[in-house]
């Protein structure tokens, strides 16, 4: 079981990895994630899910080496397998929820941010399958760190890319491109949602704000049990405290507390930190 099936390099420290889990791959819902052990001793780390084969039985995910456990996940080869995977978790995607006509009135536009591609992808599909036409913004640093580019030009209605250092695309954040669309080319969008770096989906949901435009935020918080108990993923969304791991991933990027949901990200880094060199010993 979880025996890793293929194993591809997409980018400097980006790996996709296709996991054998039938029984995941059977109920996974666009939005959703799991949670990945590698060892007995091993952290608990959710992952977004990136695709999902129902005939293979396997579900795909996208790891980059940020730390001592991603680094324990990238370490695996094809044939090597996770101590376990648990999932589907996290509600799917509102989208899923919404009827056909619903979702054909509506001009969405997905922004992706660097490895944040990868769970913008299974939505992107989802809604083409639907026949429900997308733009999609994909944002990295330079034309070596951008991801998934030829697989989302076949099923989104335009790609715009922007990088950091004008390498592919546009020079500049997607925050630039995503100004320039709604101001200067006549985009009048319903929804947006953002799913990349913590201050990627700030930046965004500030400035749809100003344009008054729904917007989504996918949050990639700590989490610890994924099951609502331990409360490690917990974020401030308007008066509330919700729980990532069972209230989202997603929520409305306007009422979310990035400040305080990147302090809490800042404080597990910490300690992160600590382990890495712990391991590099
Ligand atoms: P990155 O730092 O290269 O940023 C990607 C793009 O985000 C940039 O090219 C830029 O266009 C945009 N961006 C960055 N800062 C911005 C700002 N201040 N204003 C506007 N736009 C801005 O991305 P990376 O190194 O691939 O990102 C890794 C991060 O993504 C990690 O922190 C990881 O945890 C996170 N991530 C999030 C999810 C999720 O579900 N939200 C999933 C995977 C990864
Ligand atoms: Fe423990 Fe969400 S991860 S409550």
């Amino acid at each position: 079981m979880f025996r890793i099936t293929k194993k591809t390099l997409l980018a400097p420290n980006i790996y996709l990895m296709d996991v054998y889990a039938p029984r995941i791959a059977k109920a996974a819902k666009p939005g959703q994630f799991l949670i990945v052990r590698v060892h007995e001793k091993g952290e608990r780390i959710p992952l977004t899910i990136c695709d999902y084969n129902v005939e293979e039985g396997t579900v795909t995910i996208v790891t980059q080496t940020v730390g001592a456990s991603t680094n324990l996940i990238c370490a695996k080869e094809e044939g090597d397998a996770f101590l376990d995977v648990v999932g589907p978790l996290g509600r799917p995607s509102e989208f899923v929820e919404e009827t056909l006509d619903d979702l054909k009135s509506k001009k969405i536009l997905f922004v992706a941010g660097g490895v944040g591609t990868a769970p913008v992808y299974p939505q992107v599909k989802w809604l083409h399958q639907q026949g429900v036409d997308v733009d999609v913004i994909i944002g990295a640093k330079s034309k070596e760190h951008i991801i998934l580019n030829e697989q989302m030009s076949a099923i989104a209605k335009n790609v715009y890319i922007a990088t950091d250092d004008g390498s592919l695309g546009t020079k500049g954040l997607v925050t630039t491109v995503l100004t320039d669309l709604i101001e200067n080319k006549g985009k009048a969008y319903d929804v947006v949602v953002a799913i990349g770096p913590m201050i990627m989906m700030k930046f965004v949901s500030l400035t749809t704000k100003k344009y008054n435009i729904k917007t989504i935020v996918s949050l990639n918080t700590l989490m610890v049990d994924g099951t609502g108990m331990c409360g490690a993923c917990r974020v401030s969304v308007g008066e509330k405290i919700l729980f990532t791991c069972v209230d989202g991933p997603e929520f409305d990027g306007h009422l979310v507390n990035f400040d305080e949901a990147m302090r809490r990200q800042i404080m597990y880094k910490s300690a992160e930190g600590q382990k890495l060199r712990k391991q590099e010993k």
